[in-house]
């Protein structure tokens, strides 16, 4: 008999969530009014649309005037980046980051920075941290935003975000916190974090793909990117995706709701992989062993491809990754690793297991099981090469 598939790449995109689906499909054929007419229909989409953005917002402790619809994390971030450069550019030109950004924030700083604006992006340790007196010493008398993810999505690693809004602060520079990967993995309220701007993403939380919200905290807010009607109180014009919006608040609702419950199984899950990865030889752990994703386990096989150990995996019924989502398909190394100090020959072999709460403790087993034979073949082809 097949056995079924084990799916372990979460951290690129998990499976809409049967609550999440519900709240769905009313407004896709049977409520499926333009939430900006007037009549009944485009009433009731109207309700769904607001009644989602209450609910987003109480869960991250936000107004709910202070969330905005948009088409994900990549428009989340390239928005409030833009945003902030046009508003802010009279007060100052300098911008702040770090290497292992997501390409959502790291592109945009690029082009900011060929139209005038200075960029300084922090270096991570090896473990893929980013320390207050990085910044402190980064912080310039022109510094108008910091931009630093909340938590990693090669590595895992929890940046610490709250203290190095603080300091932003001090020096009167806006803070944005790219926490695409944290919604609903971590506790986030965006008043103890004090932050200015937030990004969400929802099919990193059993949401549907294509929808995503940025916060940004009153009196701030928003330039439009994307001119057009006057949706989202005129800062992002068109036709609001009402059926994925009422996705995404049902998602984000369970996932808060079931946050210590799932963030207790999902460690005890990863931290077995790590013990037993940790066991074969020549293999690393990737990222901070403490301050990690609940649910993310990222190794480096020395000697090996990641890619052509996702390869055997899948053959073998098992679905990770060798790195970011965006960048698999090209063998490049990630710029994550390779900020962390991983040389390409070492980075290749990168292997990243992300979970959600619906891996089982049977499915974790059966990895350990297939993984080393699938390591020890790959090794023993490499050595007749
Ligand atoms: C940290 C981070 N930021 C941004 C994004 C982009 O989000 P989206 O796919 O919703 O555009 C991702 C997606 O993998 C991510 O992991």
């Amino acid at each position: 008999m097949e056995q079924k598939r084990i799916y372990v790449d979460n951290a690129a995109a998990t499976p809409v969530s049967r609550a999440a689906l519900t709240a769905m499909l009313p407004y896709f054929a049977e409520r499926f009014g333009n939430p900006s007419a007037s009549h009944s229909y485009g009433q009731e989409a109207k309700r769904a649309l607001e009644d989602s953005r209450r609910i987003i917002a109480r869960l991250i402790g936000a107004l709910n005037n202070e969330v905005f619809f948009t088409s994900g994390g990549t428009e989340g971030d390239n928005w409030i980046l833009q945003s902030v450069c046009e508003q802010y550019a009279h007060k100052g030109r300098h911008i702040i980051s770090t290497k292992i950004e997501h390409n959502a924030v790291l592109r945009p700083l690029e082009r900011l920075g060929s139209r005038g604006f200075t960029v300084t992006l922090l270096e991570p340790d090896t473990a893929g941290m980013i320390y207050p007196d990085q910044l402190r010493k980064a912080l310039r008398d022109d510094t108008i935003l910091v931009s630093v993810m909340a938590a990693n999505n090669v590595v895992g690693t929890l940046l610490p975000v709250k203290e190095l809004c603080a300091i932003a602060h001090e020096r009167q520079a806006l803070f944005h916190t790219d926490a695409v990967q944290a919604a609903a993995h971590i506790p986030l309220q965006v008043r103890s974090l004090g932050v200015d701007f937030l990004t969400l993403s929802a099919h990193k939380f059993h949401g549907p793909k294509g929808i995503g919200a940025l916060y940004a905290h009153l009196p701030l807010t928003p330039v439009p990117l994307i001119a057009g009607g006057g949706q989202e109180k005129g800062r992002r014009a068109g036709t609001e995706n009402v059926s994925a919006i009422a996705g995404m608040a049902a998602a984000l609702e369970e996932g808060v709701q079931n946050l210590a419950e799932n963030m207790k199984a999902l460690s005890a899950l990863r931290d077995k992989l790590i013990t037993e990865f940790l066991k074969l030889p020549n293999v690393l752990l990737t990222g901070d062993r403490e301050k990690r994703l609940p649910g993310l386990a990222s190794f480096i096989f020395e000697d090996l491809e990641g890619q052509d150990l996702v390869a055997r995996l899948d053959e073998a019924g098992i679905c990770a990754s060798s790195g970011a989502a965006c960048s698999t398909g090209s063998i490049e190394p990630s710029h994550v690793l390779t900020a962390m100090g991983y040389v390409p020959q070492i980075s290749r072999g990168a292997l990243r297991i992300s979970l959600s709460h619906y891996n089982t403790e049977a499915e974790i087993d059966r990895i350990i099981e297939k993984l080393p034979g699938i390591v020890e073949k790959l090794r023993m082809k490499r050595r007749r090469l």
